[in-house]
């Protein structure tokens, strides 16, 4: 399975060796932190060739997946540039039988969490976050944080992306809050220093 999924990946990225990058990165950074954080490294690897698959496809696609596979709510619920995370899960279970809920949920969930996260789904969404590529310095400054205590890393996370999306005047969807607020609940919230 994971084989095919790479082949598959390398098709689709062939122009895109950037994104491919990026895939790689957030693989081996899932894999680092699955075992320190005891996580299962297969599904790990699963989930980070798979959650980017349609990240280049047209609006009129991930909205035709959407629509196929979950609930229309979740095109009011996201705004466009989040819902690949939707019509990757879609395809991962159409192309390629994923039936998982955990998976398909990691997949959902990488762009911008929600609250009690499982073991995959925080690994996952951190990954994407601070793998190598990423050089700004929240995620330089969360990476560290990562392979110590992952819940504080994602509320840091979280709360670094909002701030930053309210700064720009990006939309930020309700699930984003939630989840803050459940990982500052959890952490105590303690921002380290910036
Ligand atoms: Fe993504
Ligand atoms: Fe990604």
């Amino acid at each position: 399975m994971l084989e095919r999924i790479k082949k598959d990946l390398k098709c689709a990225y062939r122009h895109k060796v950037d994104r491919l990058n990026h895939v790689y990165g957030v693989r081996d950074t899932a894999l680092k932190l699955g075992k320190i954080h005891g996580a299962d490294l297969y599904q790990l690897e699963l989930v980070s060739y798979l959650h980017d698959l349609t990240k280049y496809e047209s609006l009129g696609f991930h909205i035709e997946w959407i629509r196929r596979y979950y609930d229309e709510a979740i095109l009011d619920d996201f705004y466009d540039p989040l819902y690949h995370a939707y019509s990757a899960s879609a395809i991962a279970q159409d192309t390629y039988n994923i039936t998982d809920p955990d998976v398909l949920g990691a997949i959902e969930v990488h762009t911008v969490g929600k609250p009690n996260m499982s073991l995959l789904q925080k690994i996952l969404f951190i990954s994407d976050y601070i793998e190598p590529s990423r050089l700004y310095p929240s995620c330089v400054r969360v990476r560290e944080i990562a392979f110590i205590n992952l819940d504080q890393a994602v509320y840091e996370a979280i709360n670094d992306s909002i701030q930053l999306y309210e700064r720009t005047g990006g939309n930020i969807p309700r699930v984003a809050y939630e989840a803050r607020e459940y990982y500052q609940k959890r952490t105590g919230g303690h921002a380290c220093p910036k």
